[in-house]
């Protein structure tokens, strides 16, 4: 049966079993492989996405759950890269290997959201899940707070 939800802010419709992880919808059934496979079991933070804003680990989320639901993956925070969050991450140079670095971002911007201008605290509590073997931690916190003060800059330019 279809499930059907919205990604990216476009409606979508996949015919797959209920219980398949929405990473595997994502990555094998409609070939958007922005967001990347770690661990498979919740402990890394590379597969994250939002759902209604939320970010979630879609490895261990069944396609069933999301019906009706947004969804919005790496691909979708902006068709070129201009969101101030991967801005930020690209002035900051944050990316070393770069594979947890789609489930960062999507982490950062859920918090971004949730936490304007965080403390180096709330980002520690807030990434705490997404592991990077690379060790770009203290980039990563450099990164969160100039795109803090970006969205602050433009938010009160507005
Ligand atoms: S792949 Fe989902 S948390 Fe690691
Ligand atoms: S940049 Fe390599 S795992 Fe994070």
């Amino acid at each position: 049966m279809a499930i059907s939800f919205t990604l990216n802010g476009k409606s979508q419709s996949v015919d797959v079993s209920p219980d398949m992880p929405l990473l595997w919808v994502l990555r094998d059934t409609l070939q958007m492989t922005g967001t990347k496979f770690g661990c498979g079991m919740a402990l890394c933070g590379a597969c994250t996405v939002h759902i209604n804003g939320v970010a979630t680990r879609s490895c261990i989320t069944p396609i069933s759950s999301v019906a009706g639901k947004k969804v919005t993956t790496i691909e979708g925070l902006s068709a070129d890269g201009s969101h101030p969050v991967q801005k930020a991450w690209i002035e900051e140079d944050v990316p070393q290997c770069g594979y947890c670095q789609s489930g960062q971002i999507m982490s950062a911007v859920a918090l971004l959201t949730k936490k304007p201008n965080p403390t180096d605290a709330d980002i520690d509590d807030a990434m705490s899940g997404n592991i990077c073997r690379c060790g770009t931690y203290q980039r990563i916190r450099k990164a969160i707070h100039r795109a803090a003060s970006e969205m602050a800059g433009k938010h009160s330019a507005a």
